[in-house]
């Protein structure tokens, strides 16, 4: 049986490098649509075409010097295209959309990691959302360490992964911070050395707040 929602919610997952987000949000959207939910899961940047080749130009590994506007503006270009062609779309036909990463990743990477403007930052991310703002955002943390290490194990290291261990420490810092700052949206989930530990905590919070919203939305 479907289980209908009368608004679309909008549920993201952040995290320092490493940090296992996508994994557990590919898992969790196989258990929702096995219990008859409509998801959409997604990610950023990259969720659309136009998100693809955006991301290319962000992450490659031969370099392309990029400004640091140039880098925050590709991640908002990638954001206005995705809310339009997507995500609101889908939230406005009542599903559920995972999505890896969102703004709360451009406020911690380039406001704090990248020490830029955060009114700026802010302004222009209003611009690319149109003020869309997740209802529920997970945030798995890990220690910059563990997680470098564990993101290393995968892939060779984009341009991300490459900055400094100062700049990963200051986005890590900036997530804790925004968190402690949006309590009501943002639930801190601390990455556990068991796998079934952390995606266990994680589904309860989500499963929790499907349920609560089913009176409301
Ligand atoms: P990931 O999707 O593999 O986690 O890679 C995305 C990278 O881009 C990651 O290093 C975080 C970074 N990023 C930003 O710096 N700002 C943003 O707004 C977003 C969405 C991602």
């Amino acid at each position: 049986m479907a289980e209908k929602l009368k608004k679309g919610l909008f549920i993201t997952f952040e995290g320092p490098e490493g940090s296992g987000k996508s994994t557990h949000s590919k898992r969790l959207r196989e258990e929702l649509v096995s219990g008859g939910y409509e998801v959409v899961h997604t990610a950023e940047p990259g969720g659309t075409a136009l998100g693809a080749r955006i991301r290319d130009i962000l992450l490659e590994k031969k370099e392309i010097r990029l400004d640091k506007y140039a880098e925050l503006f590709l991640f908002e270009a990638d954001r206005a295209q995705h809310v339009e062609e997507m995500i609101r779309p889908a939230l406005e036909e009542g599903k559920i959309v995972l999505c890896d990463r969102f703004n709360t990743a451009t406020f911690a990477y380039q406001g704090y990691g990248l020490g830029m403007d955060m009114q700026l930052v802010k302004s222009m991310d209003r611009a690319a959302t149109g003020g869309l703002t997740p209802d529920l955002t997970i945030l798995l943390d890990v220690d910059v360490e563990t997680g470098l290490e564990r993101a290393g194990a995968h892939h060779s290291g984009d341009r991300m992964e490459k900055r400094s261990r100062e700049f990963h420490e200051k986005v890590r810092d900036g997530y804790l911070t925004i968190a402690r700052e949006n309590p009501e949206r943002i639930t801190v989930i601390s990455v556990n050395e068991d796998i079934e530990e952390t995606y266990s905590a994680l589904k309860d919070r989500i499963y929790g707040f499907i349920e609560g919203c089913k009176g409301t939305k």
